[in-house]
């Protein structure tokens, strides 16, 4: 079996690793020629995949920037990035780029499973036409599927195959074959009856969590006022065994999805005179936070009668989530640039992120990093940190994910 996956980013590369790990020979497509390269050479740039696990798999997975290498494989997955534009609406334009280019080699019997996370319809009234330009018709001459990846950057307790993997054909016989393709790779596989479907439950499953992200959030803003510490508050109502599912407040949501996806829906809700409240609103709660934790920043250093402007304030983590280094749509970042803008001086420290391409910045090791600091602030709880010893060497720390809670020092503020 072959198998070409094009785009190998945080989705791409796991999934070309383990289909090369079950024996099957993989071509891995991207655009970027320094990944491809890099790849080849057994650089991983994905936290997940260690390159002892690419090195392993090194014989079967070949890396290309060339459409034409695709002619021969069985089936190709497609793992590009679907982004919003600057006005917040979907930018198809790596998922048509693909599609196009894909178009002038495919061949008859293979199968196209679209991954890229998108609004229902894409795959069967924008891929497919594309795919058609090659004169080849879909459902007769090639097959076609959506299958969501469920991917969580950074988690060990669940991987790909022991993740259900959710699919929609666009015919019976494309559901099979897009079956028979995961069923190598997945122990269980969740069949719908339509690419709409399988792409509207993703969406599900991202509003979902945006959606409760931003009612914990609004609470954590409400409880700041009330003088109610919001960790105590989620840390018991989680402990009712029924009818409740933890969410943590932060500094907002970051990465490529939640911040994302939700206005894919949105948008495509409008083409039906539906507005979706619940994901804008969600959206308007989340976009707010960075601009509270800059307020309870600025009340901080004003209660240690310091000014924001000459302040040295320290971001401990600047990625959007802990364990990795993906920083897209971090909430780090609006804090750099919230900060900067009323005069600190701000610094950061981040092992997984050793510079913060456009804002001049390059982690500062740990602890000279402190030195000198007015304020810290953990943006980012990455794992193996001592927030104990941190807190000791700072003069005042604010704690925007809550990992002080039980450290009872008096000198830390938390959201
Ligand atoms: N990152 C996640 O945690 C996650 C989880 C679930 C779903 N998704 C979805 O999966 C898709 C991919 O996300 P990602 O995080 O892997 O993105 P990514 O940016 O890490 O990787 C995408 C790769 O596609 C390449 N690319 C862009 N245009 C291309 C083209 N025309 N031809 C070939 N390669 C091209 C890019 O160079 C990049 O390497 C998105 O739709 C995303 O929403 C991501």
């Amino acid at each position: 079996m072959s198998i070409g996956i094009i785009g190998l980013g945080y989705v791409g590369l796991p999934l070309a690793v383990a289909f090369a790990e079950t024996g099957v020979d993989v071509v891995g497509l991207d655009v970027q020629p320094r990944k491809v390269e890099s790849i080849a050479a057994g650089r991983s740039h994905v936290e997940d995949i260690p390159d002892a696990r690419l090195a392993a798999v090194q014989e079967r997975l070949k890396t290309t920037t060339a459409y034409a290498d695709l002619a021969d494989v069985e089936a190709v997955v497609i793992c590009v990035p679907t982004p919003l534009t600057p006005n917040r609406e979907p930018d198809l334009g790596p998922l048509r780029d693909a599609g196009r280019r894909l178009a002038g080699v495919l061949r008859a019997g293979q199968l196209v499973v679209l991954e890229s996370t998108t609004y229902p319809g894409t795959t069967r009234e924008q891929l497919l036409p594309l795919l058609e330009e090659s004169g080849l018709a879909a459902g007769r001459d090639f097959n076609l599927a959506f299958s969501p990846e469920r991917v969580d950057p950074g988690r060990t307790d669940h991987t790909l195959r022991t993740t259900p993997k959710i699919l929609g054909g666009l015919t019976e016989t494309c559901g099979d074959r897009a079956a028979a393709l995961y069923g190598q790779v997945c122990d269980e596989l969740v069949r719908v009856s339509t690419p709409e479907a399988a792409e509207m439950s993703k969406l599900l499953e991202n509003i979902f969590r945006s959606v409760n992200i931003a009612l914990v959030n609004e609470l954590a803003m409400l409880a700041d006022r009330m003088d109610i510490d919001i960790w105590e508050v989620v840390d018991a109502a989680a402990t009712k065994p029924y009818g409740f599912m933890r969410f943590e407040p932060g500094p907002g949501m970051g990465g490529h999805c939640l911040p994302v996806d939700p206005f894919y829906l949105s948008w495509r809700a409008r083409e039906f005179d539906l507005t979706t409240e619940f994901i804008e609103l969600a959206g308007k709660v989340n976009q707010q936070m960075p601009y509270h934790c800059v307020e309870r920043i600025v009340r901080a250093l004003n209660d240690a009668g310091k000014a924001v402007r000459g302040a040295r304030i320290v971001l401990l983590g600047v990625s959007y989530k802990a364990g990795v280094g993906d920083v897209r749509e971090s909430p780090a970042l609006k804090l750099v640039s919230l900060l900067r803008d009323l005069g600190a001086d701000v610094a950061y420290h981040d092992e997984f992120v050793p510079e913060l391409t456009g804002y001049d910045l390059r982690s500062e090791p740990l602890p000279g990093a402190l030195e000198g600091a007015d304020m810290g602030v953990i943006v980012t709880a990455h794992p193996g940190i001592d927030w104990a010893e941190i807190a000791a060497m700072l003069p005042a720390l604010v704690d925007l994910r809550g990992v002080t809670r039980n450290l009872h020092v008096e000198h830390v503020i938390r959201l």
